[in-house]
């Protein structure tokens, strides 16, 4: 719920030191500590090497967890680490319940567990379920097995139309691009049945009609939850159930499930998904403790995602409207009001994410000078590149709005420390399958996937000690390094441990949203806990009220909010 208060905001007597926390409480009640938690989101490939082989790994995440620890966030999400080919970086799992040697062993998923939890750490995992890898033992039994087999009944498998069977079952594309089916060789060597893989070839649906699937993943669950984990992520959740005969759609994959002209989509957000989720949450609710499913569904509008988030099916849902929002303050004003009002509606929190290992980083997608739809990514040849500076001021700014308001929030790693987008990457280096299924006409993720700086001075930047990395860093990220910006008074990472801080004292997370009116179009204020928070979006700087103490902001050295900054402040 939000309303609106006028605040005098026609003087500009202000203390401009910044008020430090006092020492962050433990405000956050141990039960449903998912209200209000701050989520780091790690990409393990890219987070922190310790074998040196260039490729992130379990024990690089256990090595570094104090660092997260101190920025003060409450739990990490982890993207696959399971066995893999690796064919969409780990999101084609082939054993559901091992570590990919990649990534380490089990033993080392255990103790990087039990680091996180002994410094209060809540770790939740991926799941996948939508599909598998091509090379999972179930999918080359299915291969193996005849049409019409139990086998073959574990994914979609359907015969082509046409007399030879040559056409796919229907029209649908992949969201990676080209068709979202791929005709086998029969074991007899003969041309044969089709498979349906709403993302790359090498990643076939399930068929969630099947009970066998069902059970199976009932088991990958309480193979998880039985070692220790405080929820899943759940990938593509909006996309299990398939509408009853496939019928053709249209629309490409990314014209979302409203689907536009071509009406809702026969493959996202059908309503059978939901019986699914109650039968996770009941897995999970056989647990001891507070443990979570969080939906990745691209699901509109807000209205419609709520469902994912009812009492008996997941906890929380990506708020992905707010972050695709533009850099407008009443687009924002809009999709949060909506936000607080939809999801505490069903009795869950809203979230809040900004950046994650799909989209492009936030410190570069709120300056880009041309539209650029989610999954294109941006290269050298790319029309409406970000302009730098802008984009960090920016995307500070919306950092500073996003973590003051009342919900959960997601961080992506390296958004602490301003990284931007890479958008030099050369061709020969890229690896999201996008790239290479839309023949490079779309970059795809891997800009946002870079592995992360942490010494300036040391190999790779201290993602490892052998300098390798899967791909390229920039030159000029030393300057990015967290250990140059540790301690730094004005750096994106002091930023983020103020405003963490001050968030976890103020108990922002739990707070209540009230508007603050009198301060034009361009900007949004609101109140939260007693923390006033004012955001600039347009050209012309805001007087700030009178007798305030700002407790954090991007380095003001006037009484007034410059373009594209927020401030928090505590009025006297
Ligand atoms: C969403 C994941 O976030 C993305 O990285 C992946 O490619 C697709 N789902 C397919 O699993």
């Amino acid at each position: 719920m939000t309303d609106s208060i006028p605040l005098d905001a026609t003087t500009t007597d202000i203390d401009d030191t910044t008020v430090a926390a006092p020492e962050a409480e433990a405000v956050l009640t141990a039960e449903e500590w998912w209200r209000s938690a701050v989520i780091y989101q790690i990409y393990p490939r890219s987070f922190a090497d310790s074998d040196g082989d260039g490729i992130g790994d379990l024990p690089g995440i256990t090595s570094r967890l104090p660092q997260l620890a101190d920025l003060g966030i409450d739990a990490v999400w982890l993207s696959p680490f399971y066995t893999s080919p690796q064919k969409d970086a780990g999101y084609d799992v082939a054993n559901y319940c091992d570590v990919d040697p990649l990534f380490g062993t089990l033993a080392d998923f255990d103790a990087m567990r039990q680091a996180a939890h002994e410094l209060e750490l809540k770790v939740v995992v991926d799941l996948v379920p939508n599909h598998s890898s091509d090379a999972h033992r179930w999918f080359q039994e299915a291969l193996a097995a005849a049409p019409g087999s139990p086998e073959r009944a574990r994914y979609m498998f359907r015969d082509g139309k046409g007399d030879d069977g040559a056409a796919p079952p229907n029209d649908w594309e992949s969201v990676f691009g080209g068709p979202a089916w791929t005709r086998i060789t029969e074991a007899d060597g003969r041309p044969g049945q089709w498979y349906l893989h709403l993302f790359d070839p090498s990643q076939p649906d399930f068929d969630w009609t099947n009970p066998w699937v069902r059970e199976r993943f009932h088991d990958i669950l309480r193979f998880w939850l039985d070692r220790g984990v405080d929820g899943f992520r759940v990938d593509v959740a909006h996309g299990l159930v398939k509408a009853e005969g496939l019928p053709d759609w249209r629309a490409s994959a990314d014209a979302g499930s409203m689907g536009g002209d071509a009406g809702p989509s026969p493959y996202w957000a059908q309503d059978g998904v939901h019986e699914i989720i109650r039968g996770w949450r009941s897995v999970i609710d056989e647990y001891e403790g507070d443990r979570i499913l969080v939906a990745e569904a691209w699901v509109e509008p807000l209205s419609k995602l709520a469902d994912w988030v009812r009492p008996d099916e997941m906890n929380q849902a990506f708020n992905f409207p707010f972050l695709e929002v533009d850099w407008s303050a009443q687009e924002m004003k809009s999709v949060i009001d909506d936000s607080l009002a939809i999801f505490p509606g069903v009795g869950a929190p809203s979230t809040w994410v900004l950046s994650n290992h799909d989209v492009v980083r936030h410190a570069s997608r709120l300056a880009l000078t041309a539209r650029n739809p989610q999954g294109a990514g941006i290269g050298p040849r790319s029309a409406g590149k970000p302009i730098p500076d802008l984009g960090i001021r920016r995307g500070r700014a919306a950092t500073l709005l996003t973590l003051a308001l009342p919900g959960s929030a997601y961080l992506y790693q390296g958004e602490e420390l301003g990284l931007p987008e890479v958008i030099d990457l050369p061709d020969a280096a890229r690896q999201d399958p996008t790239f290479f299924r839309t023949n490079g006409e779309k970059y795809g993720r891997d800009g946002c996937r870079v592995p992360i700086p942490w010494e300036s001075a040391k190999p790779a930047y201290g993602f490892n000690t052998t300098g390798e990395s899967w791909l390229p860093q920039p030159r000029d990220w030393a300057d990015l390094a967290r250990d140059v910006q540790s301690g730094v008074p004005g750096s994106t990472l002091e930023l983020y441990r103020t405003a963490l801080s001050e968030r976890r004292y103020a108990n922002l997370g739990l707070g209540r949203l009230t508007w603050l009116d009198g301060f034009g179009d361009d900007v949004l204020a609101f109140e939260n806990n007693g923390v006033t928070v004012i955001a600039n979006f347009g050209d012309v700087p805001v007087e700030l009220p009178p007798g305030v103490a700002i407790i954090a902001s991007e380095g003001l050295d006037e009484p007034a909010l410059p373009a594209d900054t927020t401030v928090w402040l505590r009025l006297s």
